[in-house]
């Protein structure tokens, strides 16, 4: 098989093409892999020592399918003709998946291949070549993460899954829960410490999904993951098929960790998930996100009791800590035991060196103008909830306010439905969705709020007050606060409207 070609190269027994791409051949390899799969494929054959026959009879192929091949008038090579011819070639590791990649670019792209080739390019290591640049994109982690020790645990379980598995299936982890309850502080803390099993890098993508502005599309995540990849701007395929498929390929039979942050739904995700069974993908979002085919799910909540004040405690320093311990354990009750709250107050207190634990508690003024002194430098914890909140649908918005009326420590969805004068399936599904994202928690077919929303919910409730009299007296007609007393027997119960 090994005869002599037409070009009458001399056969080369003694090293196949493997070796010809990592000594002596490869400078002359890696500039002609910058033209096409087809130039590459030649060069191969001809180190083999193969005629065009040669490499046809080897690998199953017609001759015709050969020549086709390497003058690039087949885009897109049938998986199974690329596998046989390098078999055929007998190429192995990474310089047969470098040459399945670019049959895949071409597949994939078209006319897009030159894209892939630079990537190809400038990921390619050998003799001769600069080291490839690996992205490592992860923002700093907390230097303090306090508890979710289970958390990182299951992170850490999932990504030795995921670089055992050897299927098309890329590991997904959801992270999900309520605003600023530290899904992103969790993931990237989880992501450092899995990320030596990833080789090719880290990569992270805000997917804005609770910003004011609204979410990132995912065409514009995927252009931003390309250009990591070093694709230049000139080279990133229109929105599309096309964008998604560079991507797939590039990272592909590769090892990266991707951290998808705060995402808004399934649509924005799914274009963004590899195809490949040795990279992880850690999503976190506040809704969870139930369609997607998630390997690992982990729901946020807030901190234990023991957790939030070893959190305070670290902030504003033992000598705070100690001298009163159960001003301390206010301010945790007030924070309801929010990470977001508790950062922002041991902020506060760290920064105002004059001030003690008391001082904060009074400055705090117990739960009226909590939310407005509960802010810090641009950390806010009204805009956090704000940001959920606007993002409601209409139904549930309001069932979420009208909740907030409601005394007692829990209700029903019947109580809610008359609280907010809907009909009960209606207000069931709507408060279904407020445990969703975070605003309500459930227990025993009962519903609940953190200290911290039912005070969110309430200004909403007195908002929508003060928009329906405004409305009322430009004279148009809208939906009365209801009335909820506390019932001689059994609770709660709705009024009417008033
Ligand atoms: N386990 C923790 N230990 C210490 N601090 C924490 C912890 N979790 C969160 N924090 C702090 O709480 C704040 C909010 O955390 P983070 O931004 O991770 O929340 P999030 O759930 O991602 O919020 P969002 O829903 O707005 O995206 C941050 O300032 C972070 O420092
Ligand atoms: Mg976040």
């Amino acid at each position: 098989m090994a005869a002599g070609h037409p070009d009458g190269t001399a056969p080369c027994h003694h090293r196949n093409a493997c070796e010809a791409l990592d000594h002596g051949g490869y400078r002359k390899v890696k500039s002609l892999s910058e033209e096409s799969f087809g130039d590459l494929l030649r060069v191969l054959r001809r180190q083999e020592g193969l005629s065009q026959e040669d490499l046809a009879a080897a690998s199953g192929s017609s001759v015709r399918t050969i020549r086709e091949l390497e003058r690039c008038r087949v885009m897109a090579p049938q998986r199974r003709t690329v596998q046989t011819v390098a078999d055929a070639l007998r190429l192995a590791g990474d310089q047969r998946d470098r040459f399945v990649s670019l049959a895949e670019m071409n597949r994939f792209i078209g006319s897009d291949a030159r894209a892939a080739r630079a990537f190809l390019t400038t990921h390619q290591s050998g003799p001769g070549t600069r080291p490839a640049r690996i992205p490592r994109q992860l923002p700093a982690a907390l230097p303090d993460l306090i508890g979710r020790r289970r958390e990182l645990s299951a992170i850490r379980r999932l990504a030795v899954l995921a670089n055992g598995r050897t299927d098309h299936h890329t590991p997904l982890v959801v992270v999900h829960g309520p605003p600023g309850v530290g899904k992103t502080s969790l993931a990237v803390a989880g992501a450092y410490q899995v990320s030596s099993r990833f080789s090719d890098g880290q990569l992270f993508a805000d997917l804005r999904g609770s910003s004011i502005n609204g979410p990132a599309t995912a065409a514009d995540v995927l252009a931003q993951l390309l250009r990591s990849l070093a694709v230049p701007d000139t080279e990133i395929p229109p929105p599309g098929t096309a964008r998604e498929g560079l991507f797939r390929t590039l990272v592909r039979d590769r090892r990266f960790l991707i951290v998808l942050d705060d995402a808004f739904d399934e649509a924005q995700v799914r274009p963004l998930l590899p195809a490949t069974s040795q990279s992880m993908v850690l999503v976190t979002c506040r809704p969870p996100l139930s369609g997607l085919d998630a390997a690992g799910r982990i729901r946020l909540d807030t901190l234990s009791h023991e957790d939030a004040r070893q959190m305070l405690a670290g902030l504003v320093g033992p000598r705070h800590a100690a001298a009163d311990p159960d001003a301390l354990d206010s301010l945790i009750r007030l924070c309801g035991r929010w990470p977001l709250a508790l950062r922002i107050v041991g902020n506060r207190l760290a920064s105002s060196p004059t001030w003690d634990t008391r001082d904060l508690l009074d400055r705090l003024g117990g739960r009226n103008g909590l939310l407005t002194a509960l802010t810090a430098g641009d950390l806010d914890l009204r805009a956090t909830f704000t940001m959920s909140y606007r993002q409601l649908a209409a139904p549930v918005a309001t069932v979420f306010r009208s909740a907030a009326a409601i005394p007692g420590p829990d209700f029903d969805a019947a109580l809610a439905a008359a609280a907010a004068g809907l009909a009960p399936a209606d207000t069931a599904a709507a408060c279904d969705d407020l445990v969703d994202v975070g605003l309500l928690q459930y227990h025993n077919g009962r519903y609940a709020f953190n200290d911290l929303v039912r005070l969110f919910a309430a200004e909403c409730l007195d908002a929508a007050e003060r928009d329906r009299r405004a409305a009322d007296e430009g004279g148009c007609v809208s939906p009365r606060r209801p009335r909820i007393a506390v019932g001689a027997v059994g609770g709660p119960v709705a009024v009417g409207s008033g």
